[in-house]
């Protein structure tokens, strides 16, 4: 079965595994163990039954909420899990007060691409050469209405607290 939660600090080695496996340039055990103490920002994680399978997160400053990273262990990729996360952290920053979010994608990343603009996010600009590993540039993306957003698809079952 699959479930959502906050982030833990128990949880930094499984969800630094994932990270691993999805990013160049991987954020460490540590740096998840601190966030999940970081009061400004909101991390989820997907399980299926206790099995720490995906996660993500964002920091949170007033109005706005600008997403770190999501990812899933590559085996879970593909079967819409993605969305599921995605609307699960975008619920958790609404119901924490933000009105916008924002994130950074490659353009080479069809799949990550596919799943913000399903969500409602648009692509407003680019951040020439922005990640390191390759020089590739970052497409800027925004979604303004998170409450809207909310207001339509967060209900009591999408509720991101455990
Ligand atoms: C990005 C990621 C979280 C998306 O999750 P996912 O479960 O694989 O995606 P979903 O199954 O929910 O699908 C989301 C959309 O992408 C599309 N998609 C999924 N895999 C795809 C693929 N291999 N090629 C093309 N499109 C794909 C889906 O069809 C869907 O689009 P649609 O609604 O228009 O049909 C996941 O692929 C991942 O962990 N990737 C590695 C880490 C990463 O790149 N994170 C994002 C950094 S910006």
């Amino acid at each position: 079965m699959i479930s959502f939660r906050p982030l833990r600090a128990e949880d930094a080695e499984a969800v630094a595994r994932i990270e691993r496996e999805s990013f160049p340039t991987p954020w460490s055990r540590e740096d998840f163990w601190r966030e999940a103490s970081n009061d400004f920002a909101c991390y989820i994680v997907a399980l299926e039954d206790a099995e720490i399978i995906g996660f993500g997160g964002c920091w949170i400053s007033f109005e706005e909420a600008q997403v770190t990273n999501i990812a899933l262990t590559s085996a879970q990729r593909g079967r819409g899990l993605g969305r599921l996360l995605m609307t699960r952290l975008m619920c958790a920053a609404a119901e924490r007060g933000a009105e916008r979010m924002t994130l950074e994608v490659r353009p080479s990343n069809t799949p990550a691409l596919r799943l913000y603009e399903g969500l409602g996010f648009a692509a407003i600009g680019v951040r020439r050469k922005y990640y390191q590993d390759n020089g590739e540039d970052a497409i800027l993306m925004w979604h303004t209405k998170l409450k809207d957003f909310a207001d339509e698809r967060c209900s009591a079952e999408t509720d991101a607290r455990d």
